[in-house]
């Protein structure tokens, strides 16, 4: 059974949160999309020299002082054994090279869960696609344009999940049954970039003009930009969390990707493919969306999971003022998706149109705000897409197994001649 639901209490607290210039890092995939945008002609909002970043200069950490809580520090032999109590979620000081004792058994179930959904985009029969889309009357032009807009969107905003989650994510969340998730959750990413190059690939698209949608169309880019900033402060070397105001970068962060960018900014894309499928249209396409959808709904379930868990662990950071800072940011969220919904859909298609996502935005958005134990934003509203949440039940529709066109390689099968 899997867990798709799993918020823990609303909580409480006390203090204020800040505010920090961006510092950017060339070549982490993480600058800030303005200086990506200056190919299409727009200018940089931040320097992207590091050496001119004021705090890089500033580094006063021992070696020691910098590994700990990565798990890399030196072993200390004969010392005391793990307790369970000795995990935290954040700042944790315990070894965390050891996966046992068990402390958080939520993440190490969906670790369980995301395994038992494995899956490849190369089981999928593209072959109905390949024939739609080249076929001159198969598909209408706007049709056309949704498929190639969100294979724009999505090609290079998991390869920026998964970079937020090596390089930026992973480092800060101190405990080793959230951190086999992580690993889980960075190589399912991978395998929706593979997915979405496979789609490209199968039917012949121009890949250069997909792969840089998200630097030429500002459409596209607009939800890149908007999280980019977040990503840059944690990925940052000198960053450590350990004080209220960078555990609150660290929470905010987390909101941004697991609750925004990935609980708001995909369901638009997700609901326009989907809803292709449903019509038996690209149909191969709408299947690996299928399976990404899956994922993402487990991704942003963690995502929730850990930010409630440390707001648990540290009533402190949940403060009114940082309350009223995420309500903004959903807020502005779902302006920015409803402003995507028009912009991949200028006109009504398969029975949709951009007012029925406003609604729909609104009815997610309000659903996130209660997961991570905030007030609705948007009263009365309904969903107008309730075939979206059987869509997230595979196993309702078809017995996935049955459409697989490859076989694992067991252990029982392995030859060692
Ligand atoms: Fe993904
Ligand atoms: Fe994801």
């Amino acid at each position: 059974m899997l867990n798709w639901d799993d918020p823990l209490a609303q909580l409480q607290s006390t203090e204020p949160a800040p505010a920090e210039p961006v510092k950017v890092r060339p070549g982490m995939g993480l600058q800030d999309n303005q200086d990506i945008m200056r190919t299409a002609g727009a200018a940089p909002s931040v320097d992207p020299n590091p050496d001119t970043a004021p705090a890089a200069q500033q580094e006063t950490r021992t070696d020691e002082e910098f590994l700990q809580g990565t798990g890399l520090e030196d072993i200390e032999m004969g010392a005391r054994r793990i307790q369970v109590d000795d995990k935290q979620i954040i700042n944790c000081r315990a070894d965390l090279n050891q996966l046992v004792p068990f402390k958080y058994d939520w993440a190490w179930q969906k670790y369980l869960d995301g395994c038992a959904n494995h899956w490849m985009p190369q089981e999928i029969n593209m072959t109905a696609d390949i024939a739609l889309w080249k076929s001159a009357d198969g598909l209408t032009e706007d049709e056309r344009t949704i498929i190639k807009r969100n294979l724009g969107f999505f090609s290079t905003a998991d390869s920026l999940v998964a970079n937020n989650l090596v390089l930026a994510v992973y480092r800060h969340i101190t405990n080793p049954e959230c951190r086999q998730y992580l690993l889980r959750q960075s190589f399912e990413e991978a395998v929706h970039t593979h997915s979405y190059q496979y789609v490209v690939e199968s039917l012949g698209m121009d890949e250069g003009e997909i792969f840089n949608m998200y630097r030429e169309l500002p459409a596209v880019a607009r939800k890149a930009e908007w999280a980019l900033p977040f990503t840059q402060h944690l990925s940052d070397p000198h960053f450590h969390t350990g004080t209220p105001e960078n555990d609150q970068k660290l929470l905010r962060e987390l909101i941004a990707f697991y609750v925004i960018f990935e609980g708001i900014f995909f369901y638009v894309g997700f609901t326009q493919v989907l809803s292709m499928g449903r019509r038996n249209k690209m149909t191969g396409t709408a299947e690996q969306f299928q399976y990404i959808l899956r994922d993402e709904s487990m991704h942003m379930n963690f995502g929730i999971d850990v930010i409630n868990q440390i707001k648990l662990e540290n009533p402190h950071l949940w403060t009114d003022a940082f309350k009223q800072e995420t309500i903004t940011m959903i807020r502005e969220a779902v302006e920015i998706e409803t402003q995507y919904a028009y912009d991949t859909m200028p006109r009504g298609v398969l029975g949709l149109n951009a007012s029925m996502f406003k609604a729909y935005l609104q009815f997610i958005a309000n659903r996130r705000c209660s997961q991570i134990g905030l007030p609705g934003q948007y009263p009365g509203v309904s969903n107008p897409f309730p075939w979206m949440s059987e869509v997230l039940d595979l196993k309702k529709e078809k017995n996935f197994f049955e459409t697989r066109v490859t076989e694992y390689q067991t252990g029982g099968a392995l030859s060692w001649d």
